[in-house]
């Protein structure tokens, strides 16, 4: 650039250093959104003014958290009868799937025979919040989140948690190896019709 040429600020063996300035409309930009950062980090992230992240965030939240909870209105949880719950323990297909739920939901607390590891024994005669297949289904739909159960009344699907209360009556007796001391009051198991 013929203009520059005679701006040479140092020459060291023959490399010319020039006195060149950025383009103005480079600088502009430069500028331009520096300020424009400022203005926007003050409104947005430090939250002064209306429509602001936190703002949009907390709408969104309560949104969501309405139309979750209507849904959970519109459609409670429905136990089963014990009827339905004591013939899934002598259906095998009903088993299977609540055996299989079981291992990969329940057994890292419970133990993979459920002998109890974190959470009691569920093959013995003694249980905390009761042992008839209408406790057991609310204990693992509402959990004892205090103590550490969670809920799963939401979780899984209403099939899979009829499942899991004939599967852990179908494990009453069991005898699993290394179980966990027993917990609660005794409870006789209702009887599976057919077996
Ligand atoms: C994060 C660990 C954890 C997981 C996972 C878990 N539980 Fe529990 N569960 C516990 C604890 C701890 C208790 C004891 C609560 C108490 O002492 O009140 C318990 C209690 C129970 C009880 C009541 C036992 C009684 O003596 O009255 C049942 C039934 C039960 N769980 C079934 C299940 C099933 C079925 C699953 C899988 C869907 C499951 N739990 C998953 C920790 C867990």
């Amino acid at each position: 650039m013929a203009q520059y040429e005679d701006k040479v600020l140092h020459e060291l063996d023959g490399i010319k250093e020039y006195d060149n300035p950025m383009p103005g409309w480079l600088m502009a930009i430069w500028w331009g959104s520096l300020i424009f950062s400022a203005g926007y980090l003050i409104f947005y992230a430090l939250s002064f003014g209306e429509g602001t992240m936190d703002a949009e965030y907390r709408a969104e939240t309560v949104q969501t958290v309405t139309a979750v909870q209507s849904h959970f209105d519109a459609n409670p949880i429905v136990p089963p009868s014990p009827a339905e719950l004591l013939g899934g323990a002598a259906n095998d297909a009903v088993l299977a799937a609540g055996e299989s739920r079981f291992t990969r939901t329940c057994a890292a607390c419970h133990g993979d025979k459920a002998q109890g590891l974190i959470g009691p024994n569920l093959t013995d005669d003694r249980w905390i919040h009761g042992g008839s297949v209408e406790q057991v289904f609310q204990s693992i739909a509402k959990g004892w989140p205090a103590k550490g159960m969670p809920p799963w009344g939401r979780a899984l699907r209403p099939d899979e948690l009829a499942a899991l209360v004939s599967y852990v009556r179908s494990l009453q007796g069991s005898t699993p190896p290394n179980p966990r001391a027993p917990e609660g009051d005794p409870f006789v198991a209702e009887a599976i019709p057919g077996r």
